[in-house]
């Protein structure tokens, strides 16, 4: 029997993926493409996000640099992308940052916890209310969040961090309750642990990292993070809405200390 699904999923869509210059957003950003989808790349690393760009080629791929706690810098992004595409499908906020991994919250500065709320979390806000001005117009649009698995499980990650993910996951399910009467959808995915530059930089985890996973002898790849995104960027995910797509292997509904089935392993 045939297939359903489209080969090019996201063909004639017009997408932005901020934090696209490396690791998870480089690699969403290359599946979109992949799938047809125009892109705009809105990346504070603009050699990064240059580069990127010119390997999938200027026709698909356009880069706007864009830090995304400045609201001027995020109109600029959005109403670039309409006077280049005339369109706006898909909103990927995912850029992000993670604050060092201090074990007491004695040792936290009130600097550090509202820088990461900035970039995180006001940044989403400020991703979303601007794609959202130029979807409404048009009753139709994506936004997708990545959040973390710290945005359902506490000790994964530092206090400013899983304070953040948690907010947008809360963001999300208010703007999807707004957005229904426009046909806008808007979710979050939560990854789990991921080799990318930020991981490396904040445990050291690398590609020889012996990391817990649920998923025995499997580990999250940057592609798994892009395939739920395309997931919900396509018309296929389209009566979802308000969802955070956990994609962890299972790791959040168990407690892997204890558990029937961890006798087994
Ligand atoms: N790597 C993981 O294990 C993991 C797990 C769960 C969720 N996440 C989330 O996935 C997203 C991507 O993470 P990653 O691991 O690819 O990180 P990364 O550091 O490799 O990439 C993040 C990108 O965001 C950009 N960025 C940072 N601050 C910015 C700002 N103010 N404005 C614009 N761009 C900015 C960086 O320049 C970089 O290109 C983040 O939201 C992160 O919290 C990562």
């Amino acid at each position: 029997m045939a297939s359903s699904i489209p080969k090019l999923r996201l063909e004639n869509k017009v997408a932005i993926v901020t934090g696209g210059a490396q690791g998870i957003g480089e690699c969403i950003a290359r599946s979109f493409v992949k799938h047809g989808a125009k892109i705009v790349i809105a990346d504070v690393k603009d050699d990064l996000g240059e580069l990127v760009c010119q390997d999938l080629g200027v026709e698909f791929a356009y880069f706007i640099h864009c830090d995304v706690t400045i609201e001027s810098d995020i109109e600029n992004l959005i109403n670039t992308t309409m006077a280049r595409h005339g369109q706006l499908d898909i909103m990927v906020n995912n850029a992000g940052i993670v604050d060092d991994a201090n074990l007491s919250i004695l040792d936290n500065d009130q600097a550090a916890f509202e820088r990461v709320i900035s970039v995180n979390l006001t940044g989403v806000f400020l991703g979303t209310k601007h794609a959202a001005r130029v979807m409404i117009p048009r009753c139709s649009g994506s936004i997708i969040t990545t959040a973390s698995v710290a945005s359902v499980t506490g000790g994964c990650c530092t206090h400013a961090y899983t304070s953040s993910k948690h907010g947008v996951v809360g963001l999300a399910k208010n703007v999807a309750a707004e957005l229904g009467k426009y046909q806008i959808r808007v979710n979050c995915i939560s990854p789990y642990g991921v080799v990318t530059p930020m991981s490396f930089n904040f445990i050291g985890m690398d590609e020889n990292t012996d990391v817990y996973s649920n998923l025995s002898g499997k580990t999250l790849k940057p592609q798994d993070v892009a395939n739920a995104a395309l997931f919900l960027a396509s018309d296929e995910s389209g009566y979802i809405s308000g969802h955070n797509l956990i994609v962890d292997g299972g790791y959040s509904v168990l407690n892997p200390v204890f558990g029937l089935f961890s006798l087994n392993r």
